[in-house]
């Protein structure tokens, strides 16, 4: 028996819930079963929202810094679940991931330098790119039957034309891929040659199925520590994105100092108090027992989808993720273009999936679903997936 209840459905409806309370905005239909953004439908764990109610009796919430205590829970967190040991020297701080990787774009790039990125990937490692000014390469995965890897040798080709940096997601949104240590010593490998910077955003990296393992590129070598930098947060494991609060940790001191002048620059440095008092609440051994159940429950939750598609819609083909709680689905025997695709789900079978064009061309055909949430919820969700596509040609 578990400690913990995760099955419970709690309304989140006229809270300013973007998954939510934007579903007429994004999808025109404010009645669909919203399972596109990553956040969750699990509540955040009651441990803490009392370290944030604690920090609440104390009558002030003026200036704060990161304290010893928020350094050493994100380094145990490190050494105990991924190995890696960091020192409190190498951390700073990013006000959310997306703004981590708007920082480190403008640090170590200048405008028209090329940046390389891995399709169908996460959407803002387009537009973060786009907006200041650089130049978008493409790498995309190549995909056989489901299963993603890197097309290294056309890596190596554009790496060789140039590029500053490389933009890594890890593990990997939305095609759910755990990279081995070979896979990313691979990857590693390439980008040292040619002096490209290695910007991992492991936001994911808590959410990983076991016998996966997430594996930091940076912990790798010290060759590949001194070249890389690496995005963490408590966000996507906890839930608490609306704390947009997340880390950098950069083992190169000069890359550190770039990093910082840009943070300071942008005077988003400060940090945000709850956001420190729930990450060294959510970095603990109750963090750590809490996701274990977690991880399980979600991997209930991914069997379910799986048995439910392979016995009554195999049409949908799926491929079990190694880590994140999103699931990459492929449409493409349907044969629909996007735009009915999108009708069939959002109109017909009333769900807000994200369309896989958002993720880059490589998608399109595919969507992404959020299991993040009551198994209630899937299960009404396949419901009304084998109702509209069961009977689809
Ligand atoms: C790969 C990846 N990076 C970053 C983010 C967003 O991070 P943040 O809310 O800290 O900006 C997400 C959210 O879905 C994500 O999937």
């Amino acid at each position: 028996m578990g400690l913990y209840n995760f099955d419970d459905s709690i309304s989140r409806e006229n809270s300013a819930c973007v998954k939510y309370d934007s579903r007429k905005a994004i999808f025109g239909n404010p009645e669909v079963i919203p399972m596109w953004v990553a956040d969750m439908d699990i509540p955040t764990p009651s441990f803490i929202l009392e370290a944030i109610k604690k920090r609440c009796e104390h009558p002030f919430l003026g200036y704060t810094f990161r304290d010893d205590d928020y350094n050493r829970a994100i380094v145990n967190w490190y050494g105990q679940r991924h190995g890696w040991v960091i020192q409190p020297c190498w951390l700073d701080f990013c006000p959310g991931v997306v703004s981590g990787l708007n920082h480190v774009i403008r640090a170590f790039s200048k405008p028209g330098d090329r940046i390389i990125i891995q399709p169908p990937v996460y959407h803002p490692f387009y537009s973060t790119v786009e907006s200041n000014g650089r130049v978008l390469v493409l790498n995309p995965l190549i995909e056989t039957n489901g299963n993603y890897s890197i097309n290294y040798d056309e890596l190596e080709m554009l790496a060789h034309d140039g590029a500053a940096m490389l933009i890594l997601s890890s593990p990997h949104n939305p095609v759910g891929r755990v990279w081995t240590k070979d896979e990313l010593s691979r990857l590693g490998a390439i980008c040292a040659k040619y002096n490209i910077i290695v910007v991992s955003d492991e936001i994911h990296s808590d959410l990983v199925y076991a016998p996966h393992k997430h594996i930091p590129i940076a912990s790798i070598s010290e060759a590949f520590a001194q070249n890389t930098v690496t995005f963490g947060s408590a966000s996507k494991t906890f839930n608490i994105a609306g704390l947009t609060s997340g880390f950098v940790i950069i083992p190169n001191e000069q890359l550190l100092k770039r990093y910082k002048q840009e943070l300071e620059a942008s005077g988003a440095g400060m940090g945000n108090i709850f956001g420190n008092e729930a990450l060294k609440a959510a970095f603990s051994s109750q963090g750590n027992r809490w996701l274990a159940e977690l991880l399980d429950y979600f991997y209930g939750n991914i069997l379910l989808v799986d048995e439910t598609l392979r016995q009554r819609l195999p049409r949908i083909r799926f491929v079990q993720p190694q880590g994140t709680y999103l699931l990459w689905l492929d449409f493409r025997d349907f044969g629909f273009d996007e735009a009915a695709l999108n009708g069939k789900l959002i109109i017909d079978a009333g769900l807000g999936f994200n369309a896989g064009s958002g993720f880059g061309k490589e998608g399109v055909g595919f969507q992404r679903m959020n299991i993040a949430c009551p198994r209630t919820t899937v299960q009404l969700a396949l419901n009304r997936l084998v109702a509209t596509f069961g009977t689809s040609r």
